[in-house]
């Protein structure tokens, strides 16, 4: 279960069976779903909900975690990754690559407001203050939104790269303070 993080509008905790509906409502959207993924494709059943959440509740790791973010009201408004990236390779399931990549996927009622950048920054904080030297992002080359995400937090762009995922990515970097 992933430690519990907050900023001044906003609390990353760990899922709960209560978010079914909401992972249904946000990953059923074209504007979320258009740029994760090799093929995407939104979410149409509940069990598909239902199994993510058993999957990101079951993700074990004393720093990695998959966050539900709300705001201080309880309100839901994201997803907030920080977990291995997989590498691009002939075989599936795809290996990991080694490196660890931190991403970002809101409610379209969510947008606007600065919260994707705001719990971003602070996960990447947690990243950082728990001893990681290095974290990546990376982005359809269409994605600008999430690209301002990952400028905003201070990441550096790298140009693309085919490292991750069998497929062409914009590349984000952040390194420990040193
Ligand atoms: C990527 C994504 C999270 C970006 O969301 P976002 O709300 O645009 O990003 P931010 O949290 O950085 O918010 C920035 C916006 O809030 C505005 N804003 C309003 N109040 C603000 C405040 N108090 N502080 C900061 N920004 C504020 C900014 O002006 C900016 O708006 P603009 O884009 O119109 O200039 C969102 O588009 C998304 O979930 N997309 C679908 C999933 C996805 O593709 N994920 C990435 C996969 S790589």
């Amino acid at each position: 279960m992933p430690v519990t993080l907050t900023t001044a509008r906003l609390l990353l905790r760990p899922w709960i069976d209560d978010d079914v509906d909401f992972i249904l409502d946000m990953y059923s959207r074209w504007e979320v779903q258009r740029f994760i993924g090799l093929t995407p494709r939104v979410m149409t059943e509940r069990h598909e909900a239902e199994q993510r959440l058993q999957a990101w509740k079951a993700f074990e790791d004393p720093v990695l975690g998959i966050w539900a973010v709300t705001t201080h009201d309880g309100a839901r408004a994201g997803t907030l990754l920080l977990k291995p990236i997989p590498a691009s390779a002939p075989t599936t399931p795809l290996p990991p690559s080694g490196d660890i990549e931190i991403g970002w996927h809101f409610h379209p009622d969510a947008w606007g407001h600065g919260y994707a950048s705001e719990a971003a920054a602070r996960v990447l904080q947690h990243a950082f203050d728990s001893g990681l030297q290095q974290v990546v992002a990376v982005t359809n080359p269409a994605n600008t939104a999430s690209q301002a995400v990952a400028r905003r937090i201070g990441m550096a762009h790298r140009g693309t790269t085919d490292r991750y995922y069998g497929t062409t990515c914009e590349l984000f970097v952040a390194e420990a303070p040193a």
